[in-house]
């Protein structure tokens, strides 16, 4: 079977297993940040294992999951845990997750990471807006024949298509309000995607500070190119789990950044519940946006 319909045929599942649940928002939640999941209202979850074609994580603090529910009122798919490239994962099964999202419909999507912090200023504990990428994985996951029945809305799923916005400006704005509102202000970062699984060394900080980068992670780009593919917007939030290599005076360690994830989750939970209904507007019909408000 080829990739397309592996991915309709898990969409098919998945909407078959959701009933009622119409998702208007993606979520992939990173580690540390699961507690995000435990805030949806009626879930319905489904383990990946269950899901045809789907990947299954094999890191600790990736539990692995589907979660639809109501998040700030409105339907929302969270993946609790997502797939890496450094699990062995191909480029293609690393994004099938998202595909499998733009597949059942979705149009916005927030995407969750646990991060270093490269920029100067940056404490342990802070979320982070992504306002751009830099792809330093040493691939992309769009690497072969364009599929462009991927798209989801008209004059996406293009061969060439353009990144200067990779992550939605108003999508930002919305969450920069939100978290006003939650009494923290949101920075804006630049997110650098390493191929991982070793953390990098501090000469590879200090070479990424100089290419603009004040975040890195191992992560969400590959996810971010993928949903841009298919016309999704994009918000990116990342938390700073831990200072970058050789910025601390301690080694880093993946419970350091776990446990950092999980000291920030109920921020988290606070900020998308408020972020959900403003980013649910921009995309519902308005025969939807009705049904939400019953
Ligand atoms: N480097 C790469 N990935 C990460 C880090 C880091 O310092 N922290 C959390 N994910």
């Amino acid at each position: 079977m080829n990739y397309y319909d592996q991915v309709a045929e898990a969409a098919g599942f998945l909407r078959a297993m959701l009933g009622p649940i119409n998702p208007r928002i993606g979520m992939v939640l990173g580690s540390g940040l699961g507690a995000v999941a435990g805030a949806i209202a009626y879930p319905i979850v489904v383990p990946y294992a269950e899901i045809p074609h789907f990947p299954k994580s094999t890191v600790e603090g990736h539990t692995g999951r589907i979660v639809a529910g109501y998040l700030g009122g409105v339907p929302v798919a969270a993946m609790q845990g997502r797939v890496h490239y450094y699990e062995g994962y191909t480029p293609h099964q690393v994004t099938f997750p998202m595909r499998a999202l733009g597949a059942l419909g979705l149009r916005s999507v927030v995407l969750t990471n646990a991060a270093g912090g490269i920029a100067e200023g940056y404490k342990v504990g802070q979320l982070v807006a992504l306002s751009d990428h830099i792809n330093m994985m040493g691939w992309n996951p769009l690497a072969g024949p364009n599929e462009p029945r991927f798209a989801v809305r008209p004059g996406a799923g293009l061969r060439f298509f353009d990144m200067t916005e990779a992550y939605s400006k108003e999508l930002r704005a919305l969450a920069r309000e939100a978290a006003a509102e939650e009494g923290f202000p949101l920075e804006e970062g630049v997110y650098l995607a390493v191929s991982g699984p070793s953390f990098e060394t501090p000469a590879e900080i200090r070479a990424f500070r100089g290419m603009g980068a004040t975040l890195v992670g191992m992560s969400t780009v590959p996810e971010t190119i993928v949903a841009r593919h298919m016309g999704m917007e994009v918000l990116g939030l990342s938390c700073v789990t831990n200072l970058a290599a050789g910025l601390s005076p301690t080694p880093l360690s993946h419970e350091e950044v776990y446990e950092a994830g999980q000291r920030v989750e109920q921020r988290l939970v606070r900020l998308l519940e408020r972020i959900a209904p403003r980013m649910a507007a921009r995309v519902e019909t308005p025969s939807e946006a009705a049904e939400r408000e019953l």
